[in-house]
This record gives C-alpha cells, sequence and structure tokens, in this order.
C-alpha cells in the first residue's frame, strides 16, 4: 500500500477555487466532462435540461445517453481488476472469516442473482424491494437489479414488518428478497418472520426469494423461492440492458415532516456519475486504496459510498455486517488494521459513543493505513471532532464532515482533503457545481455576504439530484420547490461565517436526526395514536448526548386510562414493532394537555423548548388557549439522563 506522504491530493485550495468557479459558470461543461468518468453504450449529446419551476420541475443529465449501471460499476473492470477484490465482508463475528470478492467473482455472482431474478419474471422498470442483511448477496442484488433494468427499493433491515409492507406496496414491488436472519451485534433478526408478516398485507402475486444467511429458516409458504438453490443452476453470465441515463435506478423511501415516508427517486447516469466523482475527489480515494464506509445499505450512503461510488471507480471496499461496539468497542479499530483501510466514513453518532469507552481500544490498534477520515448524518461537536483527529487519525489524517441528504445523492458540502483548512463542526465549502443559496425564511430573500444565518436551498441543480417522489410528482414539487420560488429547498438551517464558510445548524421543519437518521415527528406520532390507550401525541427531538438528537413524546390519554411505568413500556415496545428499533421513543412524558391555538394548532415550539431544558426562554404563549397546560409540562418534564 502506498504510504500517505506519497499520495499527492486531486485537487489543491488553488484548483479547487479555479474548478469550483468554472464549473458554476459553465456547469454543462464542467458535467459534460465529468460524464466521461462512465462508460456509455451511446454517448450524450445533451448535458442538462433542468427546471426547478413551481408546477414544471423537471430534472434531466445527460438524457439522450444510454448505458448499464452494473457494467460500469463491474464489467469495464473485468480486464484492468479482475483479480483485484472488490468487496471485502467482514461479518458480525470477527472469528468467522472476511470473504475478498474480486471484480470476476462479483460478475458471476451478480449474473447468478440477475438470472434468478429473470426467472421469477423480473423484468426492465419493475421493482425489487430489499430487506437484508449487510452480506454480498445485498450488493449483488442491487447490481443484478441494475442489470436488468429493475429497480431496487432497500427497506433497512431495522425496520418492522409493517413499515416493510408500506415500501413494498407503496411501489408496487413484484420480488422482496430476504434472508433468513440477520445476525448483527451478536443477536439475530428474523428477517423472514418479519417479511412473512409483511407480506400478509401485500398482493398474492408479490414473490419472496430467501438468501441463506445462518441456516435459521423454518418455513417456507407457497410464495418463497430459495436463492442458494435457484442460483446453483442459474446462468452465471446475464447481458447487461442497455438503460437511459434517466431510466430510475433506485426508490429510497425517507422521512419527512408530514405522514408517510416519500420515495425519492434516483436515476442511472447522473447518479452514477455525481457518486463516483465525490467518492474520488472528497476522500481523495486512490487507485489500489481500500475504502470503508461503516453505514448500512439500507441508507442512502451505502448506496453511493459503499457500493456504486466506489465500485464505479474499481475500488476495494468493505462491507461490515456489525456494529462498532461488538464484540467490544475496538471492532472499528480492528477492522481498519486487518484490512489495512485508507479511507474510513462514519457517522458522529459512532464517534461519540467510541470516544466514551476511552483511547486504548484505539491505541491497541496500528491505524498507520488511515489517510482520510470522514463524517456524515449530522453535524459534529468539536469534542468529538478532535477525538476522532487527534485518536484515531494520530493529527494526520484530513476529516471530512461531509453535508447532504438521500435526496442529494452525494455530497454536497464538505472539506477537501488537502484543499481545506479544516474547521471543526462546519461543512465549509460547496463541492463543484453546487450552488448554496441562504434565505431568510419568512420573506424568501437572497441573504448576501458573510456572517448571516438563514434556511439553506440549492439555487442551481446537479447531476445526482433527486427527480421525483416515486408515484407522486406532485408532492416533490411541494415538498422542495414551493416554499422558495425557483430553489431546491433542503429543509437545513445554515449559518455562513465570516469567511464564507457553511455551518449547518440542523432541520428547520418536523424531522429529526436521531443517531444519523432521519426521523419524521409525525410518523412517531401517528404510532403513539394508533395505541388504544393514547387519545393525543406530540414529538420532539432533544439533545441527546449520543445519539445527537433524541425522541421526546408528549402523550396525552384516553379518558380513565392511568399512566404507569409499565404503559410506558408498552408504548416504547408499540412504537418499535410499528416502525423500529430506530424510533424508538427515548423519553415519553404523560401530558394530560397539549399547548394548542385556539384554532387548535399544537404549538410545537414551546415543546421543543421544554424538552430542550430551555423554558426560561418560550416566548409569546398568550395565543394558547389555555397556558395553565404549559406550567402542567414544565413542572412534569422529563429527567434528560
Ligand atoms: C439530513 C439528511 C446523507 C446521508 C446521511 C443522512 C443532516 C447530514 C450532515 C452533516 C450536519 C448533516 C441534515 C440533512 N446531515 N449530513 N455533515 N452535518 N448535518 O441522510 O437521512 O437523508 O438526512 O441529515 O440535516 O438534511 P438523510
Amino acid at each position: 500500500m502506498t504510504a500517505s506522504a506519497e499520495i499527492t491530493p486531486h485537487v489543491n485550495a488553488e484548483q479547487y477555487k479555479l474548478l469550483y468557479a468554472q464549473s458554476v459558470k459553465d456547469p454543462d461543461a464542467f458535467w459534460g466532462e465529468q460524464g466521461k468518468r462512465l462508460d456509455w453504450i451511446r454517448p450524450y449529446t445533451r448535458v442538462s435540461d433542468v427546471s426547478f419551476a413551481p408546477g414544471n420541475v423537471s430534472i434531466r443529465w445527460f438524457d439522450d445517453g444510454v448505458l448499464n449501471v452494473s457494467a460500469n460499476c463491474i464489467d469495464r473492470h473485468l480486464d484492468t481488476r479482475g483479480d483485484q477484490t472488490a468487496i471485502i465482508w467482514e461479518p458480525d463475528d470477527p472469528k468467522d472469516p472476511a470473504l475478498h470478492i474480486t471484480y470476476k467473482d462479483l460478475h458471476r455472482s451478480v449474473c447468478k442473482m440477475a438470472s434468478v431474478l429473470k426467472e421469477l419474471g423480473v423484468t426492465r422498470g419493475d421493482r425489487v424491494v430489499l430487506y437484508l442483511p449487510m452480506i454480498p448477496e445485498a450488493a449483488y442484488a442491487m447490481l443484478a437489479c441494475a442489470r436488468i433494468g429493475a429497480i431496487h427499493s432497500i427497506v433497512f433491515a431495522g425496520f418492522s414488518p409493517d413499515a416493510l409492507a408500506a415500501r413494498i406496496n407503496g411501489c408496487d414491488a413484484k420480488v422482496v428478497i430476504t434472508a433468513d436472519e440477520a445476525p448483527r451485534g451478536g443477536r439475530v433478526t428474523a428477517l423472514k418472520t418479519n417479511t412473512d408478516q409483511a407480506l400478509l398485507h401485500c398482493d398474492d402475486d408479490v414473490k419472496c426469494l430467501v438468501v441463506k444467511r445462518t441456516g435459521g429458516q423454518t418455513t417456507w409458504t407457497p410464495r418463497d423461492y430459495d436463492y442458494n438453490k435457484l442460483a446453483k443452476t442459474a446462468a452465471d453470465t446475464c447481458a447487461p440492458e442497455p438503460m437511459d441515463a434517466e431510466d430510475p435506478l433506485f426508490i429510497l423511501y425517507t422521512s419527512g415532516s408530514t405522514g408517510q415516508p416519500k420515495g425519492v427517486v434516483h436515476t442511472s447516469g447522473g447518479y452514477l456519475a455525481y457518486a463516483a466523482m465525490t467518492h474520488e475527489i472528497v476522500f481523495d480515494y486512490h487507485d489500489g486504496d481500500v475504502f470503508w464506509c461503516t453505514a448500512d445499505v439500507g441508507w442512502v450512503t451505502g448506496h453511493s459510498y459503499i457500493v456504486y461510488g466506489p465500485l464505479a471507480n474499481g475500488a476495494t471496499t468493505i462491507m461490515f455486517e456489525g456494529v462498532p461496539t461488538y464484540p467490544d468497542t475496538g471492532r472499528f479499530w480492528d477492522v481498519c488494521e486487518k484490512h489495512g483501510v485508507n479511507q474510513f466514513y462514519t457517522a458522529p453518532t459512532a464517534i461519540r459513543a467510541l470516544m466514551a469507552a476511552g483511547d486504548d481500544p484505539v491505541k491497541s490498534y496500528d491505524l498507520s493505513s488511515l489517510r482520510t477520515l470522514g463524517t456524515v448524518g449530522e453535524p459534529i461537536n468539536p469534542e468529538a471532532w478532535n477525538w476522532y483527529n487527534t485518536v484515531v487519525g494520530g493529527g494526520r489524517c484530513p476529516i471530512v464532515d461531509t453535508w447532504w441528504q438521500t435526496e442529494t445523492g452525494g455530497h454536497l458540502m464538505t472539506p477537501l482533503p488537502g484543499a481545506t483548512e479544516l474547521k471543526p463542526g462546519s461543512a465549509q465549502q460547496p463541492f463543484f457545481g453546487i450552488t448554496p443559496v441562504v434565505l431568510e425564511p419568512t420573506t424568501g430573500d437572497v441573504i448576501d455576504g458573510n456572517d448571516v444565518e438563514g434556511v439553506l436551498c440549492i439555487a442551481t441543480s446537479w447531476p445526482g439530484q433527486m427527480r421525483t417522489v416515486w408515484g407522486d410528482h406532485e408532492r416533490f414539487e411541494k415538498t422542495y420547490f414551493s416554499d422558495y420560488e425557483g430553489y431546491y429547498f433542503t429543509g437545513d438551517g445554515c449559518k455562513r461565517d465570516a469567511d464564507g464558510d457553511y455551518w449547518i445548524t440542523g432541520r428547520v421543519d418536523d424531522v429529526i436526526n436521531v443517531s444519523g437518521h432521519r426521523m419524521g415527528t409525525a410518523e412517531v406520532e401517528s404510532a403513539l395514536v394508533a395505541h388504544g390507550r393514547v387519545a393525543e401525541a406530540a414529538v420532539v427531538g432533544y439533545p441527546h448526548a449520543i445519539k445527537g438528537q433524541g425522541i421526546y413524546c408528549y402523550v396525552t390519554l384516553m379518558n380513565g386510562e392511568e399512566p404507569s411505568e409499565e404503559l410506558r413500556q408498552e408504548l416504547r415496545r408499540w412504537v418499535r414493532t410499528e416502525i423500529g428499533p430506530i424510533a424508538s421513543p427515548d423519553l415519553i412524558q404523560w401530558a394530560p394537555g397539549l399547548p394548542k391555538t385556539r384554532s387548535g394548532k399544537i404549538m410545537r415550539r414551546i415543546l421543543r423548548k421544554i424538552a430542550e431544558d430551555d423554558f426560561g426562554a418560550l416566548g409569546d404563549i398568550s395565543t394558547l388557549a389555555d397556558p395553565s397546560v404549559v406550567e402542567d409540562l414544565i413542572d412534569n418534564r422529563m429527567n434528560r439522563e
């Protein structure tokens, strides 16, 4: 492996300035060049065709080009690096052997999976839901869908059967791919049992393809197909389907401020070019490097920076089945040493949890292979940043604090290694072609100059941008393009400091960020009120030392119901089964009444303040129908520890 001192970063400070200026001055020239990172079956002649105009939002990139995403991630590397490891699979239990899957192996396995999907009747444009552990078959399934032109929609294995059913039905999936069980942190989740339960709420003709992970499969139903059996006889070649650049590659459901999660749609050409470019430039990835993103493929981070970006670049990418704390808090560093990781990308919540375990677990491993460290998902507090920098990175690895979203496909703002003077906690500068603007939240006026704060919008498109909400283009326009006309609204607030660096201040809508996962408070509320003993619920975030934000619930019980510790536990379990463990309430406060305006609107601002223990600054409560409820809520607020 090349020593860090010998690497020249792809971009230095001057080049960044120059290239950035070019990229926003003539985006078509810039992206027209970048699109050439990919192999096209038919090259594009048009680069962008975009309108952010209300009522007519349309985003198209490279739109007369034809390509296949799986061929770009696999086939085109076969001649030059067929025997190089594409994926290192690191199992949950470190005593089990890691797998080194070469590009040739990957080609064969993806073709087999594609052939099996075809046998099940999956064709171009069909939707396939993946509900899988972090096993190589998850990557095979993604790439197999891409190969035959099917659209995958991954549901994180921590989601409940109900959440899974909603997503299967939401995109009318033809097939669900699952595994018998998912080992994680020494425990197993019964994925197949969950899938069976979900499928009770789905069309009879949805098929279920079951991959063997632990051998814990118990029941087979008429709709089930045994992947391992079918793969034995399936063809190990499968021609990649020529796809239009704007054909959907995947749907990924994500929480919003209202109602049901939205199916974010990403397409083929622009998404892949953007994932590949950001993976290379932001992490300063070089040929031969071993890249590790610790996310799950159930989130966009796993899509772009475990599978699509790294494989498009011919990298060796690590897929980790486990958790940072199993069998002990040294696991991440053990894996870094074992596989000689060069770029390491994780979430602030994991860093904080590991920081709490002290320096020793880090110091017992050789981390000299590390060159770039990354974080994503939420703002990182300077204390965690400093620990990451000095203890993990030994003070020699730039940290890229990457700000982006499921909707953006890849990084939008981030420092670049070797080009940016780092500031702990700041996402700093826009990536090439990205045009952030700070707006005054109520008037929507653009705030120019530095040392300012407002809501964050993006003025122009980039190739990785989402194209629509699956089946509901109107919702797409309403959510992202109607509050601030002519701009893409991110839902985040931000500051631009005196030097022009950006600091994300968090969501300005009713979305909270729990351990780097996005959670709509409305979803938790509807789960709570679905319980027979709950009359009303309001959910807000509050500062949590490890998770970033915790889930704080105010619950009004039905007349005649008595609050009890038992009921509290029951509601917690209830939300876990309705949505999944990630939505598990941290604190539940019994609220005889909620603060409402005379028109009946819950004043969340007040609930947020009480949850944050900041009730000295409640602001004007004179518009409340019954101001006395506030006193009760303050008196009975929950202890945050
Ligand atoms: C929201 C998007 C993008 C992959 C992970 C989350 C917050 C994300 C940062 C960061 C501050 C961040 C924002 C954003 N966020 N990265 N580096 N600094 N905040 O994807 O679930 O779509 O959530 O996560 O609030 O809007 P997501």
